[in-house]
């Protein structure tokens, strides 16, 4: 099989087809459920450039579009916090945090406005395990999106695993570079020769189906990581560590730039432990940023027009070939060699 033709990371147009028909209609992890405990915390984010947020009610968790019903501004800032009632930062509009629209200020006298016809866009919501998800417009519930993971990690006990933190990486380079970067491990002895050392490679073993890719290769003593990485359509990961793991969503932000939202979890947040989780999230950090520099200057030759795709190797790269089929079934790939082709 060969490796896709480079317009389908150079394109803008093929960008926003992305945007619509994969980001528009999955689930996406949101990361723990764990920090919206409290009544009215929320957490804003984008997906491929739409902006969402999800929140705590009374009732439960219920997410929306980030997007005032009046003229469109942002309602909530991105990232975490609290807030008793929804109040857009433009014209002051206020909605209740199940998205009814409470109070329209200075707005002049005006007997046919109409409260309840303005309540915010609703999105889809659904944890699984602890994880959060939304689904702008899914096409069917997270468990048939989820597939395979669910018994990969039947035994492993990932709701005691408790948040620790966050981090969020961008560089420049198209998601899909980045994604078919993430589910091969051919690139272990030339990008991170650290980790290399760290695992018997001639053991590296690459599975892939039912919406999920599968890399494993027994780690040698010392290495942070359990030896098992996996990645989930159309774009979320999760590795495991001694004692904890961490989850990550490849999001893009435009046609060239990527932004990926790490978060770390452990078992165990005692101080004594401390030390030894900074290392790990630091250590997983670094392997993470070692991909950066070659998935740009891939980015820069698809761009150039310098590049025609070559083959995939039957036993490394099976995880490219089935995202890049994941990717032709769902509508997104032009087979054209170039945009002019
Ligand atoms: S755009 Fe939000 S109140 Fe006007
Ligand atoms: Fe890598």
């Amino acid at each position: 099989m060969l490796n896709l033709p480079p317009v389908n990371y150079t394109s803008p147009e093929i960008h926003a087809a992305d945007a619509e028909r994969i980001f528009g209609r999955t689930w996406q992890l949101l990361g723990p459920a764990s920090r919206l405990d409290e009544r009215g915390a929320y957490v804003a984010t984008e997906i491929a450039g739409r902006k969402v947020f999800a929140i705590r009610t009374r009732e439960g968790l219920r997410a929306f579009r980030n997007v005032c019903r009046h003229r469109g501004a942002r309602l909530l800032p991105e990232g975490t916090g609290r807030c008793a009632t929804i109040r857009c930062p433009y014209h002051q509009w206020v909605w209740n945090e199940d998205g009814t629209l409470l109070n329209v200020p200075f707005w002049g006298d005006d007997p046919d406005f109409d409260m309840a016809a303005w309540r915010l866009d609703e999105i889809a919501l659904e944890v699984w395990r602890g994880l959060l998800f939304v689904a702008i417009a899914p096409e069917g519930p997270l468990a048939a999106q989820l597939g395979a993971v669910q018994a990969e990690l039947e035994g492993e006990p990932i709701e005691r695993y408790r948040w620790m933190r966050e981090e969020r990486l961008v560089f420049d380079a198209n998601w899909k570079i980045y994604t078919d970067n993430f589910v091969e491990g051919y690139h272990i002895p030339g990008i991170h020769p650290a980790f290399h050392r760290a695992i018997e490679f001639d053991r590296f073993e690459t599975t892939a189906h039912d919406g999920m890719v599968r890399m494993s290769a027994p780690p040698r003593e010392g290495l942070f990581y359990r030896g098992k990485w996996l990645w989930m359509w159309p774009n979320w990961t999760l590795s495991l560590f001694a004692g904890g793991m961490n989850t990550s969503r490849i999001n893009p932000v435009d046609h060239r730039r990527t932004e990926l939202i790490y978060n770390f979890y452990f078992e165990d947040l005692s101080p004594e432990t401390e030390a030894a989780r900074e290392k790990t999230i630091a250590d997983n950090l670094a392997v993470v940023r070692e991909d950066f520099e070659v998935c740009l200057a891939t980015q820069q030759n698809y761009e150039s027009g310098g590049y025609r795709p070559g083959p995939l190797s039957p036993r490394h790269e099976r995880g490219v070939a089935y995202f890049q089929d994941k990717l032709r079934e769902a509508g997104a790939v032009q087979a054209n060699m170039s945009p002019t082709a």
